[in-house]
């Protein structure tokens, strides 16, 4: 029986290696224990004391603003504007506003108050438990 050459040898020892990597493509490297994948996490935004009432806040962080247009009814819509994609700057006078090019939503439906934003805020959901606001 001939031995194999030095060449055959790494030639197998390089397939090896691929082999494994492609093994590993495209799985997670560390999924959330007790998560399901593709399944967003419940995130805390904070209290509902302070979302003042007639305006709101925006999580920027979590890309969201919640409204409370009346007192006790909470609201959440994304906080990027459907213009070209800037976050939203501030909440007021019923409004919420993005300072790239001034397109204004109302705080009730997201809806377009004032161009040149094409579309509303999309909705976000969210849950309040006593007094804690989560993205859910
Ligand atoms: S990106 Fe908001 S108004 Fe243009």
């Amino acid at each position: 029986m001939a031995e194999p050459s030095r060449r055959t040898v790494i030639t197998a020892a390089a397939g090896l290696v691929t082999l494994t990597g492609c093994a590993k493509y495209g799985e997670p490297t560390n999924p959330s224990p007790g998560t399901p994948q593709g399944a967003p996490a419940n995130t805390v935004l904070g209290k509902t004391e302070d979302i003042p009432v007639g305006g709101g806040v925006i999580f920027a962080a979590n890309r969201i603003v919640v409204t409370q247009p009346v007192k006790g009814t909470f609201k959440a819509f994304s906080s990027i504007c459907t213009h070209l994609s800037c976050p939203v700057a501030t909440v007021a006078h019923g409004t919420i506003n993005c300072d790239c090019h001034g397109s204004k939503y109302a705080i009730t439906d997201g809806s377009v108050v004032r161009g040149p934003a094409p579309r509303p805020l999309p909705p976000k959901q969210i849950t309040i438990t006593g007094d804690s606001i989560t993205e859910t």
